[in-house]
C-alpha cells in the first residue's frame, strides 16, 4: 500500500532537543528539587499492576501520615495537582445541592468556591472582615448562621502570603457538625500544621512547593468522619477521583485492588524521596527553618526600602512572600532582568496582589540561608537596573 500523510510532518521532524537550563525556581511553586529528588525521576518506569510500586505506596502512606501529623488511614496521594485534590475532596464528600461555607481570603479560597459551584454544590462564600484572615470567632458565626456540612478553608494562601489560624476551628466546626477541610497545598512541610491535633477532616496538599518534589501528585487525607460522609453519599464520584476506590489501590483499608489508573511510579518514588527529606531534616526542624529563612528575607527586604502586602507580619506565611513593587519599577522590567541575568524565576501577583507585588517563594528545598541571601542581592541589584542605575556594563539579552 503506497502510505502518504495528509499534513506535513516538515516541521515536526525537525530535531528540536530540549535543554532545560538550571532555573532557580523562588516564586509561588513549582519550587526546586534536590539532585536526589530528579535523579529517582529519570529511571524507566515500573510496570503495574506491581508490588513495586505497592511497596512504594506502604511506606509513602506512612510516611505522609507523619508530615500530616495524623493517624488517618484514609491518607494517600492522588494523581494530579492540588487543583485536582481540591476537586476530589469535594466531589467525594459533598452531595449537589448541599450546603458549604468557603472562606474566601484571596485567589485559592475563591477558587475553591468556583469548583464548588461546577459540582452544584449550595456555596457561601465568606471573606474576612477583621484584617487579612479570618477570626476563629467570624468563622464560628457563619457556622452558625449558614448551617454548612462542610466549611473549608485556605491554611497558607500564597496569593497574598498570608497563614490561617486553624487551632481550635475543628472543635468549633465539630459542634455544629460540620466538616472542616483545608488547603493545605503550600503549607505541607513548610509550617506546622497537625491535622489530627487541630481537628482537620479533611487536608489537601501538593508534591511541588515546600514538599520538595515536581508537580502532579496531590497528598490527601480523610479523617473517619470524612470518610463516613463518603460512604453515605448519595451521587457518585468522578470515576478518577472515585476516592473509595483508590484507598483500595492505597490498600487502606486492608482491601487492596491494583489497579484503579497508571500511576506514574517515577513521580512516586520520586515524591516520595522529597518526604522523605522533609522527615529526615526533622518536622519540627523543617518548619523552624521555614520560619527563620523567611524572616531572614523579610528583614533583608526592609532594608531594601521594600514594603510587604501584608503589613502586620503575625499573618504572613513562612513560605510566599508578596512584595510591593515601588511604583516606578514595573514587574514586567523587574522579572526580565532576573530571568535574563540570572535565570531567576519569581511569581507575580494574583488575586489581590494582581499588578502591584511579586511574589518570592523560599520554601522547600530552596529554603536556605544562602538563597535568601542571594536572592535579595539579585532583589537589589534588580531594583537598582529599574530605577535606571547604570549597573550594567552590558546590555541585557
Ligand atoms: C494555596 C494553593 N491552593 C491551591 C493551589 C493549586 O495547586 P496546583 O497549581 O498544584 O493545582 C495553589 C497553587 O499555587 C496554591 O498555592
Amino acid at each position: 500500500m503506497h502510505l502518504k500523510l495528509d499534513i506535513s510532518d516538515e516541521f515536526y521532524s525537525k530535531k528540536r532537543p530540549y535543554h532545560p537550563s538550571d532555573k532557580l525556581l523562588v516564586g509561588a511553586g513549582p519550587s526546586n528539587c534536590s539532585a536526589r529528588v530528579l535523579y529517582t525521576l529519570s529511571h524507566e518506569p515500573v510496570l503495574l499492576p506491581g508490588d513495586e510500586v505497592f511497596k512504594i505506596m506502604v511506606e509513602f502512606r506512612e510516611m505522609l501520615k507523619f508530615v500530616f501529623q495524623t493517624t488517618n488511614e484514609a491518607t494517600l496521594a492522588i494523581q494530579n495537582s492540588g487543583t485536582g485534590g481540591i476537586e476530589a475532596t469535594l466531589t467525594n464528600t459533598v452531595d449537589p445541592g448541599e450546603k458549604i461555607i468557603v472562606g474566601v481570603m484571596g485567589f485559592w479560597g475563591k477558587r475553591v468556591a468556583d469548583i464548588a459551584k461546577t459540582r452544584q454544590l449550595d456555596v457561601v462564600e465568606i471573606v474576612p472582615q477583621f484584617g487579612p484572615v479570618f477570626t476563629l470567632n467570624e468563622l464560628e458565626t457563619a457556622i452558625i448562621k449558614h448551617k454548612p456540612v462542610l466549611l473549608y478553608v485556605t491554611h497558607g494562601e500564597s496569593s497574598m502570603g498570608t497563614v490561617q489560624t486553624l487551632e481550635g476551628l475543628g472543635d468549633i466546626c465539630h459542634k455544629y457538625n460540620c466538616l472542616l477541610a483545608v488547603d493545605a497545598v503550600v503549607t505541607l512541610g513548610a509550617i506546622p500544621l497537625y491535622v489530627d491535633r487541630w481537628g482537620i477532616d479533611i487536608a489537601v496538599s501538593s508534591t511541588q512547593k515546600a514538599a520538595r518534589s515536581i508537580p502532579g501528585l496531590a497528598y490527601l487525607t480523610f479523617s473517619p468522619k470524612a470518610v463516613e460522609r463518603m460512604k453515605n453519599r448519595k451521587t457518585v464520584p468522578p470515576f478518577y477521583y472515585n476516592m473509595l476506590e483508590l484507598f483500595k489501590v492505597w490498600n487502606c483499608f486492608g482491601v487492596r485492588s491494583i489497579y484503579h489508573y497508571t500511576y506514574n511510579s517515577n513521580l512516586l518514588a520520586a515524591s516520595k524521596e522529597g518526604i522523605a527529606e522533609i522527615i529526615e531534616e526533622g518536622l519540627l526542624e523543617t518548619w523552624q527553618k521555614h520560619e527563620e529563612l523567611n524572616k531572614r528575607l523579610w528583614d533583608g527586604l526592609e532594608k531594601l526600602g521594600l514594603k510587604f502586602y501584608i503589613k502586620n507580619p503575625e499573618y504572613r506565611l513562612h513560605a510566599v512572600t508578596s512584595v510591593e513593587l515601588p511604583p516606578s519599577v514595573s514587574f514586567e522590567s523587574f522579572n526580565n532582568f532576573l530571568i535574563e541575568r540570572y535565570q531567576i524565576y519569581i511569581s507575580f501577583g494574583i488575586g489581590p496582589t494582581s499588578g502591584t507585588c511579586f511574589r518570592i517563594g523560599i520554601m522547600g528545598y530552596n529554603a536556605t540561608a544562602k538563597l535568601v541571601d542571594y536572592m535579595l542581592e539579585k532583589i537589589n541589584e534588580a531594583l537598582k537596573y529599574c530605577q535606571g542605575e547604570k549597573l550594567m556594563t552590558t546590555k541585557l539579552g
